[in-house]
């Protein structure tokens, strides 16, 4: 896989609720927990359809009408976005009561549906509850996939009230996701001057979490990640840093499936050097690729049963629905020659003239797709506002809300220029709201309203 998620999380959350049954499972989802809306989207192109939920925004600060929409991607590829629901940002999540099987879903005082509707969209077509009508249609690139989301976001707002449309939008997600994010923006921005005015998509932003995005300049970061914070030594910097060229000259040779081989084998190296289970958060070491199959055997019964694919919409077997999984094999294998092929292109179009703002943010403790590798990219932007980017300074960020007396905890460092933020999150790994939910939320508010240091306030506002 190229861009797991880190297992040693998701076994946490999805083996302490105890699955006894199918009512066991019923009971799980408390109705409050339910979507607003979720169901399917039909994608006209690929004759099939994309699972989604929708949940709209709990204490809006704004009209209905200019509430502003979420759109979350997952990454993997392959990976349902509903883990990020029901673990990371959603109305309700596992993580309160991960240890007690009694409150297995909660309310999440830092989901993202609080000022906005949120909409998780299970894509590639071969994802989660998105079944593929067959094996050849999942995409195996972001043009299709890009096509697909596009697709799938007519259809939800052909099915809402005509209102709904003019919402501000923002794309968002995490991981592989920073390459289908991008891709799928600057696809809509390019389309919608050939619509007519009523079918055009909102679109103001787009975010995205510990992404891969430019793989061939941050797979050049590992060595250095790696060995600055201790955990390989100078000779085996060394060895990685030749691995490393080997997948940039692949790379740049346009061999797809060597360079993403050439790629795997680094991080397995470096795996193996260090001892992680992975370089996604290295404060967690327990090597869990064995229990993994535990967990998502865990996961797999408790989303596939009857009473929770009919609570969440998801179509029965019966009705050309086929078995939820935590990580799709099939939509992994088919982007195996994407891996290395860069999203790099589609955000320049979006900072084009500020089209639509940017905002990237890592957690400091991965050491595969961190600020490192952020930063790596970041320097090679066709963007006429790179320069001053690069010059801007980068403030400490404190937490406003919640504790840690006078002043606001640390939460991480925010860098700004024009329409692009980057943000590196303290006391965070790849999965930035599982570690540090306030903050994130805190981040994903004051950006969308372009506000305090992630917005257009230079000065910020305390
Ligand atoms: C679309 O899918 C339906 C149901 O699977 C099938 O009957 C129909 O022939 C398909 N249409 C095309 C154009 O592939
Ligand atoms: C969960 O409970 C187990 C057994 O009581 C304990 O060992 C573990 O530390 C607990 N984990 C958390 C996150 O509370
Ligand atoms: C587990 O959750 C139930 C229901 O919310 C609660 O009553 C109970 O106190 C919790 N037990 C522990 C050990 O936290
Ligand atoms: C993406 O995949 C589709 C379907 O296989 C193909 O037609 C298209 O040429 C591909 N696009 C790129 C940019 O590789
Ligand atoms: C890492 O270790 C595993 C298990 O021993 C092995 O299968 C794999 O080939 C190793 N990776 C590299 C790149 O040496």
């Amino acid at each position: 896989m190229a861009s797991p998620l880190p297992f040693s999380l998701l076994v946490v959350i999805f083996l302490a609720p105890a699955v006894h049954g199918s009512a066991a499972a019923a009971a799980l989802f408390p109705r409050e927990a339910l979507p607003t809306k979720s169901g399917y989207l039909p994608i006209p192109p690929a004759n099939a359809s994309l699972y989604f939920a929708f949940y709209e925004a709990t204490h809006p600060v704004t009209p209905p009408a200019s509430t502003p929409l979420l759109v979350w991607l997952e990454g993997g590829p392959g990976v349902s976005s509903l883990v990020s629901n029901f673990f990371q940002i959603g109305p309700y999540t596992f993580a309160a009561g991960r240890n007690n099987s009694s409150a297995p879903l909660s309310p999440n005082p830092f989901a993202w549906n609080r000022r906005f509707g949120l909409l998780f969209v299970d894509s590639p077509l071969g994802t989660g509850y998105s079944s593929a009508p067959s094996p050849s249609a999942i995409p195996t690139n972001q043009s299709v996939v890009a096509e697909h989301v596009l697709a799938a976001l007519q259809s939800f707002f052909d099915a809402q009230p005509a209102e709904f449309r003019a919402r501000p939008l923002f794309l968002t997600g995490e991981s592989y996701a920073g390459k289908s994010i991008p891709a799928a923006g600057s696809l809509i921005l390019a389309t919608n001057p050939e619509l007519p005015e009523h079918r055009r998509i909102n679109l103001r932003g787009v975010a995205i979490g510990n992404g891969l995005v430019h793989p061939v300049a941050q797979v050049a970061t590992h060595a250095d990640t790696a060995y600055f914070m201790g955990l390989i030594n100078d000779k085996q910097k060394r060895d990685a840093e030749a691995m490393q060229a080997a997948a940039v000259a692949l790379t740049n040779a346009a061999r797809w499936r060597e360079a993403s081989d050439a790629r795997a084998r680094l991080l397995s190296s470096l795996r193996n050097a260090t001892g992680l289970a992975s370089l996604f958060d290295v404060a967690v070491e327990t090597s869990l690729e064995a229990e993994f199959a535990g967990a998502a055997a865990v996961a797999e019964a408790l989303m596939n049963s009857a009473e929770v694919r009919a609570a969440l919409g998801a179509r029965r077997a019966s009705e050309g629905g086929s078995p939820w999984q935590l990580v799709s094999p099939a939509v992994d294998a088919a982007f195996h020659d994407d891996v290395m092929k860069s999203a790099k292109p589609d955000v320049e179009a979006l900072l084009a003239g500020a089209s639509a703002r940017v905002l990237l943010y890592e957690g400091i403790r991965d050491a595969q797709d961190g600020p490192v590798a952020a930063e790596a990219w970041l320097r090679e932007l066709e963007w006429d506002g790179l320069a001053a980017f690069r010059d801007a300074p980068r403030a400490v960020w404190r937490r406003r809300r919640g504790g840690g007396g006078g002043r606001g905890r640390l939460a991480g460092y925010v860098q700004r220029h024009g329409a692009l933020v980057h943000v590196a999150v303290y006391g965070a790994g790849h999965l930035v709201p599982a570690a540090q939910g306030r903050a994130a939320q805190e981040m994903i508010e004051d950006w969308v309203f372009d506000k305090g240091l992630f917005g257009g306030d230079a000065a910020g506002t305390p």
